[in-house]
């Protein structure tokens, strides 16, 4: 079963795998992008080296979905797998970077992951003012310092991608407390299961 946790940047994606996976003992925890050997060299390159054209960051994302799908995650969907990122963030922070079209993201990222797609989603949602707190307490990587109105373009689009392809999700409030929401998240996994 391949659940991916969505969300722009602070909002305790990584946090929350981390919680569930004391709950679940045959779980796997992976990530986009890094996911893979291939996949670190890659996202070193994305967000630490940078200054590369939108089409040449969109296929180095896609590569590393490639890598990791084949590698990682189709291997083993006979178990519970966390993904922190998927082709939601892949479709999303591209379509708002650069105005690519969905139509043709969509069609990208299916080629590159062989169609599958998670069967479900941990959307994590949070409001401008907790952001931007959140925001000025670290330092950003290459994507981060697009700024706070790129990330909230971002998060809408994950939500109406989600809706438009009809995934099942589940929304989380990211403002609130970390142990209550990993409680949502549990009884949620543990529903998708049956
Ligand atoms: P993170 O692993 O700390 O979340 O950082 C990954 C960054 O890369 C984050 O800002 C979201 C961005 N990203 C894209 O722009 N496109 C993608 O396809 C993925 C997976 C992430």
């Amino acid at each position: 079963m391949y659940i991916a946790f969505e969300g722009v940047d602070t909002v305790g994606k990584s946090t929350q795998i981390r919680e569930l996976s004391k709950r679940f003992p045959d779980i796997l925890i992976t990530k986009e992008p890094g996911g893979t050997e291939l996949g670190k060299k890659i996202r070193t390159i994305l967000l630490e080296e940078g200054d590369l054209l939108a089409r040449s960051e969109v296929l180095l994302f896609l590569a590393d979905r490639a890598e990791h799908t084949e590698r990682i995650v189709r291997p083993n969907l006979h178990k519970i797998i966390l993904s922190d990122r998927s082709f939601i963030s892949g479709i999303a922070y591209a379509h708002v970077y650069d105005n690519i079209q969905i139509d043709t993201l969509l069609q990208l990222n299916r080629f590159a992951t062989g169609n599958l797609f998670p069967e479900h989603i941990v959307l994590f949602h949070i409001d401008e003012k907790n952001l931007k707190e959140r925001m000025n307490k670290k330092s950003s990587d290459n994507i981060e310092m697009r700024g706070i109105e790129y990330m909230l373009k971002v998060q809408k689009t994950m939500e109406e991608l989600i809706d438009l392809l009809k995934i099942d999700y589940i929304k989380i409030d990211a403002t609130e407390p970390v142990e209550s929401i990993t409680e949502k998240i549990f009884s949620y996994i543990k529903d998708c299961r049956k």
